[in-house]
């Protein structure tokens, strides 16, 4: 089966890259090969995720000591207080700190984990109800500043009240929640990539983008967190509109695909032979269709259209843009981190690596993330 020969291929590179990497953490590709970083960026939790999968799936001690190495140096990071100032936390600590405790139960991790999400918890501002997305408390340009990517370090906070009985951190994620679907989700189901409010008041201002291509366009890697985003939130609090928001946003991203089913950077920018892809939000919304479908009802109409594309998108994925059968550091070709920005437009990215893993290991054993705690 196509899924299980890409399994295998990636967890090959994966133990390969153990070594390579040692205690630094691939980011994403210059030349092919991964830029190698300290535990100091929002993309540290990825590696730590691929590990923990891997072992998952092999059982192999390897994995598992690397895994539990980088939750070392992630507790590290909490306790110097590393650029954490941002609202990427719950990626970082749900990957690694999480992910240990999901896979084996251990009880520190489990802590390490409680304590991120209270440091995500700094990051709410009560007079906007809202959780700021990156820079300090009164940031005169980064205040009031949300964004879509914020989705997914929502289920940190969910699982935070789960474990404590605290019902704020549940409180602040579904309130974030809820302000992205009314302020980032627009009526026509595409979506900002970042929204401004008034800091003092919470008034709103209006919509923007960071990385897409104009204010008003949909940056595709925001439009698959958001599919992913809504799963989640209504995987934790059932709330019928966040599964309609995330059946609404796959929808778009499903009808704006290009013949070979995986997005472009933007869906609204002009298409050339030159256009840049961006492999990772495909993998980021097969992850999260995967989830949608999950918690969709065996009678749902619509279950049979997102599973035709999710095996769409999954097989062009893996025969077209995947690096199964070469030699290669990265699993996942023709990323995009900021096209604008002139930030590596047509490299590995190590989140896109992530969730296309993701994708494959729930599609092939059902062996889901580390989102949430298993059945
Ligand atoms: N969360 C940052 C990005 O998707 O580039």
């Amino acid at each position: 089966m196509v899924w299980k020969k890409a399994i295998e291929d990636a967890v090959a590179k994966t133990l390969n890259n153990i070594d390579r990497f040692g205690d630094r953490f691939p980011h994403v590709s210059q030349n092919g090969v991964y830029r190698q970083i300290e535990n100091n960026d929002w993309t540290n939790g990825f590696w730590s995720g691929m590990l923990w999968l891997c072992y998952e799936y092999t059982q192999d001690e390897r994995y598992r000591a690397a895994a539990s190495r980088t939750v070392d140096s992630f507790r590290r990071r909490l306790i110097n207080h590393v650029v954490l100032d941002h609202h990427d936390v719950g990626f970082l600590y749900s990957l690694s700190a999480k992910a240990q405790w999901i896979v084996e139960k251990d009880e520190e991790a489990r802590r390490l984990a409680l304590q991120a999400a209270d440091v995500l918890m700094k990051r709410w501002r009560e007079p906007g109800r809202y959780i700021q997305a990156w820079g300090p408390a009164g940031d005169p340009k980064e205040g009031g500043r949300i964004i879509i990517d914020c989705l997914l370090n929502l289920p940190l906070l969910y699982w935070a009240s789960e474990q404590t009985g605290n019902p704020q951190y549940r409180e602040a994620a579904a309130t974030q929640a809820d302000k992205s679907r009314r302020y980032l989700v627009r009526g026509d189901d595409s979506s900002y990539h970042t929204f401004f409010f008034r800091p003092e008041t919470g008034e709103p201002i209006g919509g923007a983008t960071h990385q897409g291509y104009t204010n008003g366009s949909t940056w595709t890697r925001g439009q698959a967190w958001g599919i992913y985003g809504f799963a989640l939130s209504y995987r934790y609090m059932k709330e019928p509109q966040y599964l309609e928001t995330a059946k609404r946003m796959a929808r778009y991203f499903i009808e704006h695909l290009p013949a070979d089913h995986v997005a472009y950077w933007d869906f609204n920018v002009p298409v050339t032979p030159d256009t840049y892809r961006d492999s990772s939000a495909s993998a980021i919304a097969a992850a999260g269709l995967l989830e949608l479908i999950s918690q969709l009802n065996v009678q749902d109409p619509e279950r049979a259209y997102f599973q035709e594309w999710l095996v769409k998108s999954m097989t062009s994925l893996v025969q077209c843009y995947s690096t199964v059968g070469e030699e290669a550091e990265g699993l996942l070709k023709r990323g995009s981190y900021h096209v604008r920005g002139g930030l590596s437009p047509d490299d590995f990215m190590i989140w896109g690596d992530y969730f296309y893993l993701e994708s494959l290991m729930r599609l092939e054993r059902g062996i889901g993330g580390y989102w949430y705690e298993r059945d």
